[in-house]
């Protein structure tokens, strides 16, 4: 099976890279000839979990579906909008382009494992603060793509968090106020 770098590798392009058809064979062929479903155990927000999944079932819909999480938005299931980002292992990631047996033995972090009980997360705090959201569609993915950002860059700019954020559509806000939350937020994980 072909590896999640294949998915995680730049994720912000607008260009979608061409299915890995030697990857895909294998779960072609356990359709065909073997069985039905796929037993497979991923770690979801600390907890180790097991299903039994279609290999054609996509991350985005086992954690939605199967496992009960619809903080993970699914839109345009095209890698185009990012409502459907997730962390796996700390990488932001969009479900929608990951087949659920893909992510056998992976973490997988979706916006309900953020807040520690009920300390909301300060990305979660600094967007209610900025009013980095309005409908809320956009905003789990939003905050779990920043949330890698700021792992890598502590401190980043303006610039550097419109560019961070560019795989991510948010149809209400103009960006200005989750630039303005991510920034914040960022600036909280500092102190
Ligand atoms: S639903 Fe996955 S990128 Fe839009
Ligand atoms: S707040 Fe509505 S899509 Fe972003």
């Amino acid at each position: 099976m072909f590896s999640l770098d294949y998915f995680m590798e730049e994720r912000n392009s607008s260009v979608m890279k061409p299915l890995p058809v030697g990857g895909y064979a294998s779960i072609f062929f356990s359709c065909v000839g073997g069985p039905k479903t796929l037993e497979i155990n991923i770690s979801i927000n600390g907890e180790s979990r097991t299903f039994d999944v279609e290999p054609r079932t996509l991350l985005v819909h086992l954690l939605r579906d199967d496992a009960g999480l619809t903080g993970t938005h699914v839109a345009c299931e095209t890698s185009i909008c990012g409502a459907c980002t997730v962390l796996i292992d700390g990488k932001a990631v969009k479900s929608c382009t990951v087949l659920a047996a893909q992510a056998q033995g992976c973490e997988v972090t979706t916006i309900e494992g953020l807040a520690d009980g009920d300390q909301l997360h300060p990305l979660q705090e600094q967007f209610w603060e900025k009013h980095g959201l309005q409908c809320g569609f956009c905003t789990p993915g939003m905050i779990l793509t920043a949330n890698q950002l700021i792992a890598s860059n502590s401190d980043p700019t303006d610039e550097e968090i419109r560019h961070g954020i560019e795989g991510n559509i948010c149809r209400c806000t103009g960006y200005q106020n989750i630039v303005d939350a991510i920034s914040a937020a960022a600036a909280q994980m500092r102190d």
